[in-house]
């Protein structure tokens, strides 16, 4: 891979610090930005000491436009501008759709949703018409639904929509932009597995292993999220945009 400039949201947990810790390793320099900052610097260091490129963590919430503005800026000046963004922070607490409040619903869209438009805006400006890479992270829930998570679902949707939108009027600027739904073992699934009963996750591991065409488990990180990342980023993606990629051993397959 060429040296590229790359920010990544979500950078100290899951998805994100693998998108860190993986772009390092193809030689890019990586502004790795969240809202839990011992985490985030913890992931660019250990990432800069293996090499050979190198990541800087600047704290970021991206529900907030002028945190954003500051941390997108910070970031320009560290890297000399901006090739990639990979937007992978996002929040997925779960509620009955009937229980859910509307103080809920507004947290949850002003994570989910409104930072995938103030990071994308904010990406956007610092491409300067140069053309540039944007993947952001829906989820199969924006598809098809997500039972006991109905406001996550619906901030995918969003997402999806925001992604296809955008990939449209920004792609005669050289800006591709595409939506990931992956069904990866991170951190969040580890507390959405904690936060059911027995019986549900033996329904829930029953039903994986009917749903997905391979392993019939969520994927790793490196070794099946990694690749997908480092290849949108890449030459060789400039001519697919709006996707929906499933990165899900073939859970959401179009029928
Ligand atoms: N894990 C999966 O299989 C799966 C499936 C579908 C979609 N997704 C989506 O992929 C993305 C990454 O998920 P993950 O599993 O790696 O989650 P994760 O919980 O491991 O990491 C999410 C990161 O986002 C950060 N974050 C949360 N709120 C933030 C804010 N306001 N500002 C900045 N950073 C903030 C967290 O601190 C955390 O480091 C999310 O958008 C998630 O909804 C994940």
């Amino acid at each position: 891979m060429t040296a590229q400039r790359v920010l990544v949201t979500g950078g100290a947990s899951g998805m994100g610090a693998g998108a860190v810790q993986g772009f390092v390793a193809a030689g890019a320099h990586v502004v790795s930005c969240d809202i839990t900052e011992d985490g985030g610097s913890a992931i660019a260091t250990e990432a800069t000491a293996q090499g050979p490129g190198e990541a800087h963590f600047v704290p970021c919430d991206v529900a907030d436009a002028a945190s954003v503005t500051a941390a997108f800026d910070r970031a320009a000046e560290l890297l000399g501008g901006l090739d990639v963004l990979v937007h992978a922070a996002g929040i997925a607490p779960g509620s009955a759709a009937a229980e859910i409040d509307p103080e809920q619903w507004d947290r949850i869209f002003a994570v989910n949703a409104r930072g995938t438009m103030l990071t994308n805006q904010a990406a956007h400006r610092l491409f300067a018409g140069a053309g540039g890479r944007i993947i952001n992270f829906a989820s199969g829930a924006g598809a098809h639904g997500y039972p006991g998570k109905a406001h996550y679902a619906a901030t995918k949707g969003a997402v999806l929509a925001w992604t296809r939108s955008i990939a449209h009027e920004w792609g005669p600027e050289g800006i591709t932009v595409n939506a990931l739904a992956p069904a990866i073992a991170t951190p969040m699934y580890a507390a959405t597995r904690a936060s059911m009963t027995a019986h549900q996750l033996a329904a829930h591991d029953a039903s994986l292993g009917e749903r997905m065409a391979v392993r019939g488990a969520l994927g790793d990180v490196r070794q099946d999220l990694v690749p997908v990342l480092l290849f949108l980023a890449s030459p060789g993606a400039g001519f697919v945009t709006g996707q929906l990629i499933a990165v899900d051993g073939g859970m959401l397959m179009v029928r």
